[in-house]
């Protein structure tokens, strides 16, 4: 840890010769107006004496170490839980760029508004500097951002969900490019005033999660939370990487990467893509069902992919940028994710989760009969009977990947991995099958570009659909229409494409029950993906795409019904023209920048609905 005081920090104090670097962080300072100007350099000393200090300062509690070694718990301000999209701005030069999906101001009158909201946003606290890469260091996919933050709990989220530290300003030397990243709580201290235990901006309305795209910067203020306040993540990995992506021909994606070894050795790489709170850490960790014997499961991400053409075989290969699993906590388990709870066993860091009385955590769904006692994520005495949740809906852990049981050989392979297929699932509780393939690519991006999940509106007890395409909507960067285009051009340009497939593990039953077991039996959907993508796997024409019959699917090992398997698999006529009516809305929005692929894919599928009944039954015949 490199230290200096603002007012005497001169440029050449920093512990790097990238003078551009140097004279932002300069600058910053001069705005920010800190206390300490810290350079973090990413050791273990630096980490342990951080956590020390937020044990002291009341943002940290150290959990058991007997239970749960060199692990904290921190709880929020319960106004800062989650992700802010309505905060979050895109600010491109020209409206159109920035798209209907993304919220826009002219670039000059936010970046004067950020300019006066930092002005002076870190009197009291200390400016830590955090030079990070995302993917392995020195990877040709990976990229380096720098953090400017004034929250220590940052800082040690950010040392394991990124590379940061001294080997990092190393390898940006002298001249590299970096994204500047700029981050504040928004609570600064005046003299004497006593510090909270997670300082933030309260009011909602004051928080911004603001883009620059056309330089590649980012600027958050007001949230000390997840994906608002750890910029490698969302804003960073995906936004500007999105923007980054379309400008150099690659893809930056929100989606899970996952090796699929059969018994006899073969290994199919495949990537998914789910919307938020759809499982993607589960199924990216999955454990196969006990009579897929000699089948192996391992995963290189849980939730971001960066994917790019190898030079020398022209196939697209992925890599993780993240080095850390920031997870949901409520729902994980020993059942539903095994490996996610041997990763959580040390060396993490809980936010928002309840504190059971011998020092370890919970939360809802952790073991299946609660603790009788425990402190709730608001810091208030729980019983099971008190009515109220233990940990937060959208409580944390975050989590070294290095520690997860299953984590891929290859994970941190610099060149990445093979991807020989893509996997799109929302949640749909009806008219959406189990599981189908795209014709080819176009027809492909058209089934990602359309993709639907359901929100449930709590309110009035239903579920709302929204469109996500490519789960990217609340994390493009740029106008989706482009983004379109782009995955379009992409195809064309790559050797061997990867084979689109769709899934919904959500299908319900006239009870309202799922009927998909789901968890380690998406193993039997996976199979048959890694049949079809190696060109094996059997399957029929229907109007949504190639579909698996009853007997392509293998069902050993459990009882599952044909009749249920038509259940969920089979869609109805009127359904799909409604599904086919709303994505002309979806259209809509894009107006002239859609690209024309699309309208004919539409009325393909039109076509195929209305012109083919027979082979509409057929398919699941
Ligand atoms: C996440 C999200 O936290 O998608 O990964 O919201
Ligand atoms: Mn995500």
């Amino acid at each position: 840890m490199t230290a200096t005081m603002t007012a005497a920090a001169p440029v050449n104090a920093a512990p790097t010769r990238n003078a551009k670097l140097a004279a932002w962080v300069h600058d910053m300072a001069a705005v920010c107006k800190p206390d300490r100007v810290v350079w973090t350099d990413g050791s273990q000393a630096e980490y342990d004496a951080l956590c020390e200090s937020m044990v002291q300062s009341g943002t940290f509690i150290r959990l058991n170490p007997a239970k749960r070694p060199n692990s904290y718990l921190a709880r929020s301000h319960p106004s800062d839980v989650a992700r802010v999209e309505e905060r979050t701005y895109v600010c491109s030069a020209v409206k159109h760029d920035a798209g209907p999906t993304n919220n826009w101001a002219p670039p000059a009158e936010m970046r004067a508004k950020m300019r006066s909201l930092f002005d002076g946003c870190m009197r009291g606290r200390t400016m830590y500097i955090i030079p990070f890469s995302m993917g392995p260091i020195g990877s040709p996919i990976a990229k380096i951002g720098v953090q400017i933050t004034d929250s220590p709990y940052v800082v040690v989220n950010m040392r394991i969900m990124t590379r940061i530290g001294t080997r990092v300003l190393e390898a940006l030397g002298d001249t590299a490019p970096f994204i500047p990243c700029m981050h504040s709580v928004g609570a600064p201290l005046a003299p004497g005033q006593k510090d909270v235990a997670w300082p933030c901006e309260p009011d909602i309305a004051k928080k911004y999660i603001v883009h620059f795209p056309d330089t590649y910067e980012i600027w958050s203020y007001g949230s000390g939370y997840g994906g608002n306040a750890l910029l490698g993540k969302k804003c960073l990995a995906l936004r500007i990487a999105s923007v980054m992506a379309r400008d150099e021909g690659w893809l930056a994606e929100h989606m899970l990467i996952m090796g699929l070894q059969a018994p006899d050795g073969e290994k199919t790489y495949i990537a998914a893509a789910f919307p938020s709170a759809c499982g993607k850490t589960n199924l990216a960790m999955l454990v196969p069902p006990e009579s897929y014997k000699g089948w192996k499961v391992t995963t290189v991400g849980d939730d971001i992919a960066w994917i790019k053409k190898n030079p020398t075989d022209g196939k697209l290969y992925a890599i993780n940028p993240e080095a850390g699993f920031f997870g949901v906590a409520p729902g994980t388990n020993a059942k539903t994710n095994p490996n996610a709870m041997a990763s959580i066993a040390k060396d993490s860091i809980f936010t928002n989760v309840g504190l059971t009385d011998d020092g370890d955590v919970w939360w809802e769904g952790m073991t299946p009969t609660p603790p009788a006692h425990l402190i709730d994520w608001k810091g208030e005495s729980w019983t099971p009977d008190c009515g109220r949740p233990a940990a937060h809906g959208n409580a944390r852990f975050t989590a070294p990947a290095h520690q997860c049981p299953c984590i891929d050989a290859q994970w941190e392979n610099p060149a990445g991995v093979p991807i020989a297929a893509f996997v799109f699932g929302g949640r749909m509780s009806k008219d959406m099958p189990l599981v189908f393939q795209a014709f080819n690519w176009s027809h492909g991006v058209y089934l990602a570009s359309t993709m639907g999940s359901e929100a449930t509106a709590a309110a009035i007890g239903q579920a709302a659909m929204r469109r996500d395409p490519m789960a990217m909507l609340p994390f493009c960067g740029y106008n989706m229409a482009d983004y379109f285009t782009h995955w379009l051009n992409i195809g064309r340009r790559v050797a061997n494409p990867p084979r689109i497939f769709r899934v919904n593990w959500f299908r319900k039953n006239a009870d309202g029950k799922f009927i998909w077991p789901g968890f380690g039996d998406n193993m039997r959907v996976l199979k048959w993906i890694v049949d079809r993508v190696h060109g094996r796997g059997f399957a029929v024409e229907s109007p949504l795409g190639w579909m698996p019959r009853y007997e392509d699917i293998d069902w050993k090992g459990i009882d599952f019904p044909a009749a249920t398997f038509h259940d969920l698999m089979s869609v109805g006529r009127e359904a799909g023209a409604a599904e086919a009516r709303s994505h002309e809305e979806l259209f809509d929005r894009f107006l002239d920048r859609l690209p024309k692929e699309f309208i004919f894919e539409r009325e393909l599928f039109r076509s195929r609905l209305w012109r083919s009944p027979d082979r509409w039954e057929l398919a699941q015949e």
